[in-house]
């Protein structure tokens, strides 16, 4: 017997759950979906008539929400009676790494994934498909389990509970296109009916060679294994770019030549200013604990240099940008160009921006921000208040400013550092940005993404990731 699924309820209305359930309900117009949040302004958000408003910015997205808010897709607070109703829960609530306790600094947070649970054992009246869907530590599953089978004893109308593992490998930006035409599925669980439950749904638009199903274990710990192998790309063509600025050789040739050999394929090898984003400093930091946890030092120790390299990619960026304005920063203007972890995407989670801010301000720089997605709210959250403001802090302290555009951000500036791919960035007037930049202007360009030789004739110093 498998279950026929005709209610989903997603518990968690972010980056994974918002998007994941907007291309469910495109796909599967005969299922009903309720994404809810326990933050009413989140909802809010995804309710909001104007959908330039919806709270996460994702190509592609508003015209899923247009399509099917309010026919087979609904955004509420209501957590209780959506978990009553459904046949299947898929929990997509945040999973941070912990800043306290045991296993602080590289433990995930298990607070909300608890919390969910416990309400789905609390409010759950039939058997019922729970979904991980969140980044988990692995084993999670376990726990999860254990939550939901003491609900049989406590609340006499409880449900019965099958547990699967259905990790997200969309990567903002591009997760529609991601989640529309996917690498594969992974489904990992032990009762057969519910993984063909969920197979099934996948069914309406993957082809059935792409689902790969495996023990809960080997799910979990795939997407952790994936996302650190990508993490590794990123460290280690960022630390060959270190080795080109010294030795003359180009990361742009270097990355040619290793990235048609088809073994090693060209994606996931552009220096930059190391990784962001909510899952790869975590999923490692999480491989790293349970490595230890396990006794395994050495392979803990591999994993940890990974991260190591990213930490040390954005000190180098801010020294050299410190050198080449001799040695001193203090109280120089310099424009910052993109602050999200990437492009595509409002998001700032871990974005190397955040440090390298920080870095230029304590050195007394004035920094003026411009990212064409990322709202002067998310700066305060992620850079504090204006420091310059702060009558507590000396003279050498710096200051950062809002801006609306590339081009008044530019303005009066030493330098400017180029830290997102945007692609506006790739086009932009270099002869009226150099009119009002000071001399020697300098642009930083740590994503080689800026027209080179336009930058160059209009008499800007340059210096370019991974080729010095
Ligand atoms: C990642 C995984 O790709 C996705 O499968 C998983 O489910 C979640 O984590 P995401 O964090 O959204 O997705 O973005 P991704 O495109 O993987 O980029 C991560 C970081 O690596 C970004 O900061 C990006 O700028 C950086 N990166 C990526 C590089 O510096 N160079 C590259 O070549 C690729
Ligand atoms: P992700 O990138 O993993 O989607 P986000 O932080 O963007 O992470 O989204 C997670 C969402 O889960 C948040 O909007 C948060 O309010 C929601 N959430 C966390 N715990 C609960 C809970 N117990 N009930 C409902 N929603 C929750």
């Amino acid at each position: 017997m498998n279950f026929s699924i005709k209610k989903i309820c997603c518990i968690g209305a972010g980056y994974v759950g918002g998007p994941t359930m907007a291309v469910l309900a495109e796909k599967c117009e005969n299922i009903q979906i309720n994404v809810v949040d326990n933050n009413p302004e989140r909802i809010k958000f995804w309710n909001s008539d104007d959908l330039k408003n919806l709270p996460i910015y994702e190509p592609g997205l508003e015209s899923i929400i247009a399509k099917c808010r309010g026919k087979n897709l609904h955004f509420s607070t209501d957590v209780e009676n959506n978990i009553k109703d459904a046949d299947m829960i898929f929990i997509s609530v945040n999973t941070p790494t912990k800043k306290g306790g045991i296993g602080a600094g590289q433990a995930s947070d298990l607070t909300f994934v608890e919390a969910a649970a416990r309400l789905i054992a609390k409010h759950g009246q039939k058997h019922t498909i729970v979904v991980e869907k969140s980044t988990l530590p692995i084993r999670t599953a376990d726990t999860i389990k254990q939550i939901l089978t003491s609900a049989n004893q406590k609340y006499p109308n409880s449900a019965t509970f099958d547990i699967l593992s259905n990790p997200e490998f969309l990567a903002e930006g591009n997760a529609i296109n991601d989640l529309n035409n996917p690498d594969r599925i992974l489904i990992g669980g032990e009762s057969e009916d519910a993984i063909t439950s969920l197979k099934n749904i996948y069914l309406n638009w993957v082809h059935e060679n792409k689902i790969i199903t495996t023990n809960l274990w080997s799910s979990e710990l795939s997407k952790l294994a994936a996302n650190a192998f990508l993490a590794q790309r990123v460290s280690s063509i960022n630390s060959l770019s270190a080795l080109c600025e010294a030795s003359g050789a180009d990361i742009s040739e270097v990355k040619k030549a290793i990235g048609t050999d088809s073994r090693i394929g060209n994606k996931f090898i552009s220096p930059g200013p190391g990784f962001g984003g909510s899952c790869f400093k975590k999923d490692i930091l999480n491989l790293v604990y349970l490595c230890n946890f396990y006794g395994l030092r050495e392979v803990a120790e591999y994993w940890g240099k990974v991260l190591e390299i990213n930490t040390w990619q954005k000190q180098r960026i801010t020294e050299i940008i410190f050198q080449k304005l001799f040695g001193t920063i203090t109280c120089k203007n310099i424009a910052i160009f993109g602050f999200s972890f990437k492009s595509n995407t409002n998001d700032t989670r871990e974005s190397p921006a955040i440090e390298i801010c920080h870095q230029l301000i304590n050195e007394g720089a004035n920094l003026k921000i411009y990212d064409p997605r990322v709202s002067i709210k998310q700066l305060e959250k992620d850079l504090g208040l204006n420091t310059k403001h702060d009558k507590e802090l000396g003279p050498s302290n710096g200051s950062w400013k809002f801006t609306t555009d590339s081009y008044k951000a530019a303005e009066g500036t030493d330098a400017i550092v180029i830290l997102t791919e945007w692609e506006e960035f790739k086009h932009l007037d270099w002869k009226s940005i150099s009119t009002n930049m000071r001399s020697p202007s300098w642009v930083f360009d740590t994503r080689s993404i800026i027209n080179f030789k336009e930058a160059k004739s209009n008499g800007i110093n340059i210096w370019i990731m991974g080729r010095g």
